[in-house]
């Protein structure tokens, strides 16, 4: 392990299309941020970067939508997703923008580079063009029939009717959606980045990292093992940086060529030492993101620093799964949503509570599901019952018994030793990414606060021993202090608060001094106390949860359920019948298609005591990438099967709802090879 001097964390350039939702949040910039605040308090140097995506076709689309120019779509939604930021206490050193004067320069330099180096490969292709807007159309652009399920308003890259990635050529009588008139198909000229040249490079690069998430791992290999292929860097598109080469009249660079870079002109923006962030091997950059952006992190973007040189690459991309919203995916168009900005209007003062969910939810091993009962529960039940009780409490008592002076007496060495090793583990947690764990850890060290004062009940101490009872209370006042500082990365605004009440200045304090049992001094006067939390009422929820509005589809595939749930009963099995089954948990670990079969997936599946390969009928409905990391249930004794000539060992247990396949797993992630009884 190289000592790192340095850290650059970024978190994925966000599409300045729409506003700020929890999935966002969820994804990468929470775990980004108590990351970074974790480093700061650590002393470290670091800087994190990131800022809007405003290129591309979802802005223009958003843009058609909304009946104004690109530029203005990507001014309106960048300062108010970075007021969003500003107001959940996302702490970027900074937040930029890739419309930016600097950055066209900074890509267009990069292109050219690559470009002068003949790393370059140009290709022609056929495109669909529009003769009458006489431009080339991107799949978004072009409309048609799904092939299916006959959804007459499939999009060339989708259908959003049953979900399947379509290509544009798919389509059944394809109409452009600008016009309306059907494109022709048009030779094209474009510059590729021949990633199958970088194959190996690329594989070492990934193979020295076993220590990245399986779940991002597991999409490089899945990546790596079908060959990777040359990608065009450039597009027949009129929004985005125009290609600085002779000859590319109308094409700009491609999207995902220009953002990363992003990340690079961010940094040049925020200091003149950006070289050394960016150039020294004792820098440690890491790349906060959602999982559909591994490919681009861990692959594309890694293959252009390599072909470019001079730069160092990523250390670890610690990819997040999604966030769901009340059993149903978040969606920009369909407004199903908790956007940030009404969030932040709505619970004023209460930004720890949404940090707190989230990052208790955080889908870091799998997609997780965000519930508004849920967020009250948690306020409820532990901010508000477990930290927001104990902080008050102690406050409290100090005042009524000491005038809020600190008495006179000496630190506890049990509790130092306690929250000492408190301090490592939520330590190795964060540095492990595992900040669902770390912040349970947080928790609880409150926890044992609450105990400490259940177990002596100090308020009755003190009219029979009045020198113990300050004693205990000391106790609680320095563990108080304490969990102002593990728990600062997490609810840096109850941290603050925390401080105030106690009186210490956050400039004064640092990770290092976590266990010390002399934060507060005897002597030290307190300020008043205040309420860290309150309780949300179900009225609040109700009215939360009623303002998404549930799309009619929903209610009619429940009906349709019902049916299929109805119609299939199978005959009464014996206990013993149900017992010769060995269902085991198991996690995804690569996906590959099968060669001339549409509907098969050859699957790794880690079962904790052995990985089996497993052939699965699934093909149609999932992507190998998008299930790797995936926990499923096994029969594990289901006699092996040779399907298309590979050995299947077991079979994966699905439940299907009108005709659309979910894999049966446990709410949270559990060992693999756990027995499912
Ligand atoms: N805008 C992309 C998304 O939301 C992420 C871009 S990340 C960057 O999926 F690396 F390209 F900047
Ligand atoms: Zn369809």
């Amino acid at each position: 392990m190289p000592q790192f001097n340095r850290h650059l964390v970024t978190a994925a350039l966000t599409y300045a299309n729409g506003p700020l939702h929890i999935g966002h949040i969820a994804g990468c910039f929470l775990p980004a941020d108590i990351y970074v605040r974790y480093l700061r308090l650590q002393g470290r140097d670091v800087k994190f970067i990131s800022g809007t995506d405003e290129y591309g076709v979802p802005i223009t689309i958003s843009a058609e939508r909304e009946g104004i120019s690109p530029q203005a779509i990507a001014d309106k939604y960048h300062h108010q997703i970075k007021t969003s930021f500003d107001g959940l206490g996302i702490s970027f050193d900074i937040f930029s923008r890739t419309t930016n004067d600097k950055h066209r320069e900074v890509a267009k330099a990069f292109f050219k580079k690559l470009y002068d180096a003949k790393v370059f490969v140009e290709q022609e292709s056929e495109q669909f063009f529009d003769e009458k807007a006489n431009k080339f159309l991107a799949d978004r652009y072009i409309i048609g029939t799904c092939p299916n399920c006959a959804n007459e308003k499939a999009y060339g890259d989708q259908c959003e009717k049953c979900g399947s990635t379509l290509n544009a050529t798919d389509l059944i009588n394809p109409k452009s959606a600008i016009t309306n008139e059907t494109p022709i198909q048009k030779k094209t000229k474009n510059w590729y980045l021949p990633l199958d040249q970088y194959q190996k490079q690329l594989e070492d690069f990934i193979g020295a990292h076993p220590e990245w998430k399986t779940n991002v791992l597991g999409q490089c290999k899945s990546w790596l093992s079908q060959g990777l292929q040359a990608r065009a860097m450039t597009r027949d598109m009129e929004w985005g940086i125009p290609v600085p080469v002779d000859g590319a009249t109308g094409k700009v660079l491609y999207v995902w060529f220009d953002a990363p870079i992003g990340y690079i002109t961010a940094t040049q923006e925020l200091t003149s030492d950006w070289e050394k962030y960016w150039k020294q091997d004792d820098s440690k950059l890491v790349h906060f993101i959602g999982k559909d952006n591994i490919v681009f992190h861990c692959i594309i973007f890694p293959a252009m620093l390599m072909a470019h040189g001079g730069y160092i690459l990523p250390e670890n991309v610690p990819a997040n799964e999604f966030l769901n919203l009340e059993g149903d995916k978040i969606s920009t168009s369909r407004n199903w949503a908790v956007w940030v900005h009404e969030y932040l209007e709505e619970f004023p003062d209460q930004q720890d509570v949404l940090r707190y969910t989230l990052a208790a939810q955080m889908p870091e091993t799998k997609d997780n599901d965000f519930t508004w009962k849920d967020f009250q529960l948690k306020n409820n039940s532990e901010l508000v019952a477990i930290l927001g009780n104990l902080v008050n409490r102690v406050v409290v008592l100090m005042h009524k018994f000491y005038d809020g002076k600190v008495p006179e007496t000496k630190g506890c060495d049990e509790l130092e030793k306690i929250c000492g090793d408190f301090k490592n583990s939520i330590a190795k947690s964060i540095e492990e990414y595992k900040f669902r764990e770390a912040l349970m850890e947080v928790m609880n060290m409150a926890r044992h606060g609450n105990k400490l004062l259940t177990e002596k009940e100090p308020w009755k101490l003190f009219k029979t021993d009045p020198k113990e009872a300050g004693i205990v209370l000391y106790d609680c006042l320095q563990l108080i202090a304490n969990i102002a500082i593990t728990c600062e990365p997490f609810l840096p605004f109850t941290s603050a608060k925390i401080m105030k009440q106690i009186n210490l200045e956050r400039q004064k304090i640092s990770w290092s001094d976590i266990g010390r049992q002399d934060l507060v001094k005897p002597g030290h006067q307190l300020n008043p106390a205040e309420l860290l939390f309150s309780k949300i009422e179900d009225e609040a929820i109700e009215k939360q949860v009623a303002k998404l509005v549930k799309p009619a589809a929903t209610t009619l595939e429940i009906k349709e359920e019902k049916t299929t749930a109805t119609l299939a009963q199978k005959q009464e099995i014996s206990f013993d019948d149900f017992a010769k089954m060995d269902i085991r948990i198991g996690t995804i670990l690569e996906a590959s298609k099968v060669e001339k079969a549409d509907k098969l997936l050859k699957l790794k599946v880690d079962l904790g005591y052995e990985v089996r390969t497993i052939v699965s009928g699934i093909a149609e409905h999932f992507k190998p990438e998008d299930i790797i990391g995936q926990q499923v249930s096994v029969i594990a004794n289901l006699a092996p099967r040779k399907i298309r000539g590979e050995e299947s060992k077991g079979m994966i247990l699905m439940a299907e709802e009108n005709g659309k396949l979910k894999f049966m797993t446990t709410l949270d992630p559990i060992a693999n090879g756990s027995e499912v009884r």
